[in-house]
């Protein structure tokens, strides 16, 4: 196998670029250059005070440690890919806006570019491998366009090495991965590769933990695993309907389930709808794939997955305005919280977004504090969501705030969307000092203590369990 000293990855977004830092961390002896087209993502990565572009706790340790000593950022993505033995294809894969499988498909334009790069760059062999998530069977025309495109003497081994960090854990999640899998082609060309990339992730992961498989196997293990995730959560917050008008309680639902082993206590926590930018994407993509395979019922299945969602999300916003007597015209509410989940800066298909936009068309006024979502991003993702709305209507019924209890000032309700841990040491009893009463709160994340906020005198309306 080749030993690898000069590893590249284009795309320094969300994966490429903790992925690939924490690699140069781990191996001192790997050149790592993580290149992007996008000039302003990459001066941030080579900021001099570190304001890295995106918030992940852990993250700015990595790259201070490994930075201008064995990993770079840099737009120059040809000299990257011609100096490196092994390239990561890191680049964004969303789901397709417009053409065939448009909302379902998933849109490879990225990862073809990116591929033709290489063919066109390349003046030595590499192995290529897949890092984005990618439909079943990506791989096979990557090597066609390899192959049609490159050199002679230029050979490509594509491998999939799909990524399974989640956001707000990524560093600690890549320092000690569940597993790392690698998917190649069973030929001798192919096994070898795989050994090469191995050799790499074996400076800090254990053997056991390097699981390596079919190129084919490897690439639906990541759609499947993103799905059997998003199914479980969906399969909660089914259940969190039934407790709300049953009287059961979600939380003790999930307690007693998830102590059957084969079930298991993680990722069982009932919620205002999954979000980010992978769940959601992945189950379409499935979706289209078992459609395209003439698959009708498989596709329906995990479809329900984001249906259930979906509704979710609606039924929270239903509760909020039925709970405040069937209007919140003209009322303020304020939104904690505008990631997809605590830790991390990132806000595609935060339910959040959804939220607002319901209210909005409510015609409330909305307050939002989030710790690190920036302004200019909430403002993008609210016109994005209501494209019939002018922004400056958008303006006039949104405010955003600088903290949780600037936020809740004046409000009459408070509507906990994501689940930041600065929220458990809000003051309540200021809060509600400063509240319009009733003071309601809606805990769309199972946080807060509800019967201490009930003590102060909150109305307190919390998923999974029936209102007082
Ligand atoms: P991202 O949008 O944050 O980053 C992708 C980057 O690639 C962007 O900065 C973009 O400018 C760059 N890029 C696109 N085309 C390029 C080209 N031809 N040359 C150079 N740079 C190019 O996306 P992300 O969240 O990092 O996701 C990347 C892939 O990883 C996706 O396929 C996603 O499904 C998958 N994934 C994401 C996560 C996650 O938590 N975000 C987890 C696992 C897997
Ligand atoms: C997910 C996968 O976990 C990860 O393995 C994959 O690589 C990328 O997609 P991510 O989307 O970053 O990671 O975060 P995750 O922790 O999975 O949360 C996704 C959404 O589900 C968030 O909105 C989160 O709040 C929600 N969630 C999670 C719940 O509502 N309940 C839970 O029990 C867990």
């Amino acid at each position: 196998p080749v030993k690898v000293t000069k590893i590249c990855c284009i795309g320094a977004g969300y994966v490429g670029g903790p992925t690939c830092a924490v690699i140069a961390l781990k191996c001192p002896n790997i050149t790592v250059t993580i290149v992007d087209l996008n000039q302003a993502r990459v001066d941030a990565w080579n900021s001099p005070d570190f304001k890295l572009p995106i918030y992940e706790p852990g993250l700015e340790d990595v790259v201070r440690q490994a930075r201008g000593r064995n990993l770079f950022f840099s737009t120059d993505v040809d000299k990257g890919i011609e100096e490196a033995d092994l390239i990561f294809v890191s680049v964004n894969t969303p789901t397709k806006k417009s053409g065939v499988g448009a909302g379902f498909a998933a849109d490879l334009n990225y990862v073809e570019l990116a591929t033709r790069r290489i063919a066109q760059v390349a003046t030595s062999s590499k192995i290529v491998v897949e890092k984005s998530t990618v439909p079943c069977r990506t791989a096979e025309s990557m090597r066609t366009i390899l192959e049609a495109n490159s050199r002679p003497g230029c050979r490509f081994d594509i491998l999939s090495n799909p990524e399974f960090l989640a956001e707000g854990t990524a560093i600690t999640d890549l320092f000690a991965p569940d597993r790392v899998l690698i998917g190649s082609l069973q030929t001798e060309e192919g096994i070898s590769a795989c050994q090469s990339l191995s050799d790499v992730y074996a400076n800090w992961v254990p053997k056991e933990r390097i699981l390596t498989v079919g190129l084919w196997s490897s690439e639906l293990s990541k759609l499947a695993a993103n799905a059997m995730l998003a199914q479980r959560i969906s399969s909660i917050n089914a259940l969190s309907a039934i407790c709300e008008a049953t009287g059961a309680n979600i939380d003790e639902v999930a307690h007693a389930i998830g102590y059957d082993t084969r079930i298991g206590p993680k990722f069982l926590k009932a919620s205002v709808g999954f979000g980010g930018s992978c769940f959601q994407k992945d189950i379409l993509n499935l979706v289209y794939l078992s459609e395209s395979l003439h698959l009708p019922e498989v596709a329906a299945y995990w479809r329900q997955v984001v249906e259930m969602n979906e509704h979710q999300k609606r039924r929270f916003s239903k509760r909020v305005v039925d709970t405040m007597f069937n209007t919140i015209t003209g009322k303020r509410i304020a939104v904690l919280g505008f990631a997809f989940k605590a830790d991390t800066g990132d806000t595609r298909e935060s339910a959040a977004i959804t939220l607002i936009r319901d209210f909005q068309s409510e015609k409330a006024y909305v307050n939002v504090y989030d710790p690190q979502v920036v302004e200019d991003q909430i403002w993008a993702d609210l016109t994005e969501a209501q494209p019939l709305v002018p922004v400056d209507q958008i303006k006039k019924q949104v405010r955003i705030c600088s903290s949780a209890m600037e936020a809740c000032r004046d409000a009459e309700a408070v509507v906990i969307a994501t689940e930041w841990k600065e929220f458990l040491d809000i003051d309540w009893e200021e809060v509600y000092k400063t509240m319009n009463k009733p003071a309601f709160v809606f805990d769309g994340r199972l946080l807060v203590d509800a019967a201490k906020l009930r003590e102060i005198g909150f109305k307190v309306v919390t998923i999974g369990r029936p209102a007082p």
